[in-house]
């Protein structure tokens, strides 16, 4: 088959290019993806598809680093410094500071508060008129739980959803381009310094005054690449699960109706519909030795790039991959990650979801399409941009 370009945004433009993985996953799992004109740094790196591999790496941050250079195709900065981009133990150290704030427990805490959002939201919808769901429903929620979580107020949440926004839709393949985070890091030194003066219950409060084991704090820089990573993980995922759904949705009416009449489904469907979406697409790592993975010889400081939505339609792990099935039971997706950097905010998007659907149920029997649904030109985060739809 024709290679094509990874590095580059536009390919992912009309969504994931599943039949290209199919091929790779059959006859070339670790693949060596040569630099095009769009790859960072111009340096090539390897394509790892199927789901055995992935797995391997996930667990094997010693082989397989975060710190070395972030885990996205350009190097980071804020490799070897924020939560997400370091390795174990100094990521134990990072994520015991803000682990609490997220546990199942904590995050249950929110779900009365997130139903009168996800009502508010819905109430702007009117049956029979086609509107934005991504724009004015996917993307609201997790937004406003973000920022409810974080401490952000809610009158600043328009302003950083578009820098947020535009960060994703660079083509470069480079989500973190340097005026999204100038911009970001703008706002959180702002939002930080109010948070030191007057704390209250919120992860970033927490996160000011923390001490971490050996008694010392994190250092402004840190501080801010905290809120570099969290806001944006909180705004940009969880609505691509849920306007990816509701797009699926439209194809396969009984399956909506399946949930709408079985509400207990709900939980196991909500596996299914991070497994179908995937809307982190990859991570990268980078290798610390000299390794073999499958028939490849990867050498140590060579990029390794694996790919959740690829190893989430694996064959060999999932009957029918391509089919959506919302009573898919047992469902080993791997849509979180795995091991010790798996999602600190899964139970944060699963609540998010289970409330938005539950109150999708209790107002609308189907959704039809209103225009043509549009994807982010981005390979880092495979979402919609736009999905006309009508409610019914
Ligand atoms: C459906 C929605 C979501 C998906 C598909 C998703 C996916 C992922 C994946 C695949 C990883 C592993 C990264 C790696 O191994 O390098 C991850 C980590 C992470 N996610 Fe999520 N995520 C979602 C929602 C959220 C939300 C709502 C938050 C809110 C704070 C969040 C915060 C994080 C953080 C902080 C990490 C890094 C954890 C660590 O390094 O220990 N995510 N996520």
């Amino acid at each position: 088959m024709e290679p094509i370009d990874l590095s580059y945004g536009r390919t992912f433009g009309n969504g994931f290019p599943h039949e290209f993985f199919t091929w790779l996953r059959a006859d070339e799992p670790v693949w060596w993806h040569e630099p095009t004109e769009h790859t960072p740094e111009g340096e090539g790196f390897w394509v790892v598809s199927r789901y055995a591999d992935v797995v391997a790496m996930f667990k094997d941050g010693a082989t397989f680093s975060s710190a070395v250079a972030g885990t996205a195709l350009a190097d980071s900065n804020a490799a070897g410094i924020v939560l997400n981009q370091t390795d174990d133990p100094q990521h134990r150290t990072l994520r015991a500071l803000v682990n609490k704030g997220f546990t199942p427990r904590m995050i249950g805490r929110l779900e009365d508060d997130l139903r009168i959002r996800a009502r508010q939201i819905l109430d702007g919808v009117t049956v029979g008129e086609p509107f934005d769901f991504l724009t004015d429903v996917a993307r609201e929620l997790p937004l406003q739980a973000i920022c409810s979580v974080l401490g952000v107020p809610q009158e600043d949440r328009a302003e950083l959803v578009e820098i947020v926004d535009r960060g994703v839709a660079g083509e470069t393949g480079e989500v973190i381009a340097m005026e999204y985070v100038r911009q970001l890091s703008a706002y959180a030194r702002k939002l930080l310094a109010e948070k030191r003066q007057n704390p209250s219950d919120d992860i970033l409060s927490v996160i000011v005054h923390a001490s971490l084991e050996d008694g010392s704090r994190l250092d402004d820089r840190e501080l801010r690449a905290f809120f570099n990573l969290l806001f944006p993980a909180g705004a940009e995922t969880t609505r691509s699960a849920i306007g990816g759904a509701v797009l699926q949705f439209v194809a396969e009416p009984d399956q909506y109706r399946l949930l709408r009449e079985e509400p207990d489904r709900l939980k196991v469907a909500i596996e299914e519909i991070v497994r179908w979406t995937s809307p982190s697409v990859y991570k990268r790592r980078t290798a610390t030795r000299d390794v073999q993975l499958g028939n490849a010889e990867i050498r140590e400081g060579q990029r390794v790039t694996l790919w959740e939505m690829s190893a989430n339609r694996d064959e060999h792990v999932f009957d029918e991959p391509f089919r959506f099935d919302v009573t898919r039971d047992p469902n080993p997706h791997v849509g979180f990650g795995l091991g010790t950097h798996f999602c600190l905010g899964a139970s944060l998007a699963r609540l998010e979801m289970k409330v938005m659907f539950e109150e999708l149920f209790e107002r609308f029997e189907r959704f039809e399409l209103a225009g043509e649904p549009r994807w982010t030109n981005n390979n880092r985060l495979v979402g919609l941009t736009k999905l006309p739809v009508v409610a019914r």
